[in-house]
């Protein structure tokens, strides 16, 4: 078997298509890691050839050898699935943490996302929380970057009305979700301040920009980011419908989390 006809690979091509037909992916915008299962991997790639070595901002040590498909820096989703080899990477951390091997794909001198810090403190804030953690997803949700403009962006407020437009959301993010100042992205910066909201929500807003996902696995994440991206289209349209005229109430949101058997985010119901 190849790395292409592998389920994981096929399965981060097509979710990157799926984030595109959504519109999450603008141009460039998004991008996506998976952290991979070393035994998986080294059965399909021979990964003694090193395609070539690319340095980092960022010491990721802590992930020293660990493999990862990353998107490529200034490529189209939209092109992921037709060409997956000029626009997403097989790299490996090396021992020192500053650079990272490529084993197959950018071609044509491409490289992997200008995120890749970011994405990179996030797998290790994650990693420390949950042993299963796998993948960080970033794109340009385009209702729920809306609502940073129009919103208050306080984290328990942003969370509660995201939580009253779907019944369905306290259930799949019981630990709402954070928010981050607008910073310049790229930078250690915000990547260390993604990464310290990490330790304990897996959704973090960046204002005026868009949001950063993880979870266990892609349909997790990308499920995670669609049901919060829904939640916001809903309040769009609430809105413009004329705003709030009855909702779920506290005690609802309680009763779903008691039969649902998940702990909402302490503080954040009355
Ligand atoms: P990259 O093309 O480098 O992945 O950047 C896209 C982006 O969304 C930056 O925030
Ligand atoms: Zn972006």
């Amino acid at each position: 078997m190849t790395l292409q006809e592998t389920n994981f690979f096929k399965e981060f091509c097509n979710t990157a298509n799926n984030m595109y037909q959504h519109g999450w992916d603008e141009r460039n915008g998004g991008n996506i890691t998976l952290l991979l299962d070393k035994k998986e991997i080294e059965a399909v790639s021979d990964v003694t050839k090193v395609k070539r070595s690319i340095p980092m901002i960022f010491d990721a040590s802590e992930l020293a050898g660990e493999y990862f498909l990353v998107t490529g820096s200034g490529k189209y989703f939209k092109n992921i699935k037709e060409a997956p080899e000029k626009n997403i990477g097989l790299i490996r951390v090396q021992e020192n943490g500053k650079n990272i091997d490529l084993l197959w794909g950018l071609e044509d001198g491409a490289v992997p996302t200008s995120e890749l810090p970011s994405h990179f403190m996030s797998h290790i804030a994650r990693l420390k929380v949950d042993d299963k953690h796998r993948v960080v997803m970033h794109c340009h949700a385009t209702h729920f970057l809306a609502m940073t403009f129009t919103h208050d962006l306080s984290e328990r407020e942003l969370t509660r009305t995201l939580w009253q437009m779907c019944t369905e959301c306290l259930v799949v993010f019981p630990e709402g979700v954070s928010v981050i100042p607008w910073m310049v992205p790229g930078t250690n910066q915000i990547g260390e301040a993604t990464a310290e909201k990490m330790a304990d929500t897996r959704l973090i807003v960046w204002p005026f920009h868009g949001v950063y996902g993880t979870g266990r696995d892609l349909d997790e994440t990308f499920g995670l980011i669609e049901t919060a991206e829904k939640a916001a289209e809903v309040y769009t349209f609430v809105q413009a419908q004329g705003g709030v005229k009855q909702c779920i109430t506290d005690q609802d949101l309680l009763d779903l989390a008691d039969a649902f058997g998940v702990t909402p985010k302490a503080g954040y119901l009355n």
